[in-house]
């Protein structure tokens, strides 16, 4: 089921919580920033050995020093308007974790609300692509290991977002 949940993501005691990165996955500002500091340095050295990854795709690393025991690092577009494919960009962001946590055997992943931030995504637009991309990866994946989607908060108008849409 999909939950809304308003705080900071590295506090979460969830089997995963997913990074908003970029395409180095070498850390930044942000979420990035705060799950990096909240991992410590070793999540660094293992993000090392992934080589990046392409916007829309996921790739997962151990959680180290997290509540979490997993963080899955995903890249959002970067938004340029609304007529490059963002929107698909972002579905598949969102498809791909999960596909990710599935695979690790996630009963409980917790989001940021990806590309609303820096990659400045309108956060309206964003909020109905995440609810309508959870909605279908468990329309299609009627068996999922995944009981629990949190959509995390970070500020009011995120959350009022998520709970018109819910
Ligand atoms: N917990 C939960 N949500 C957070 C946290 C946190 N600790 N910190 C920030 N957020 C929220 C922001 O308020 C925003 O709603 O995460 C959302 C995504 O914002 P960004 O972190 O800026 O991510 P994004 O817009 O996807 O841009 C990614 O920013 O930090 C860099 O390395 C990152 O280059 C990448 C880019």
């Amino acid at each position: 089921m999909i939950q809304i949940v308003t705080g900071d993501i590295t506090k979460l005691c969830v089997d995963a919580i997913v990074n908003a990165a970029n395409h180095s996955l070498l850390g930044g500002g942000g979420v990035d920033g705060a799950i990096h500091r909240a991992a410590g340095p070793e999540l660094l050295t293992e993000c090392r050995t992934l080589h990046g990854c392409d916007t829309g795709d996921a790739k997962v690393t151990a959680g180290y020093r997290l509540p979490a025991k997993y963080v899955i690092h995903t890249v959002g577009p970067v938004w340029g308007g609304g007529s490059c494919g963002e929107e698909d960009k972002l579905a598949c962001c969102y498809r791909r974790c999960l596909e990710e946590a599935e695979k690790k055997g996630c009963q409980s992943v917790a989001f940021p609300a990806i590309s609303t931030g820096v990659y400045g995504y309108p956060k309206d637009k964003a909020a109905a692509v995440a609810v309508s991309a959870v909605k279908k990866y468990f329309r299609n994946e009627p068996h999922s290991c995944i009981e629990k989607v949190m959509l995390v908060c970070f500020d009011e108008r995120t959350r009022d977002l998520y709970e018109e849409l819910l």
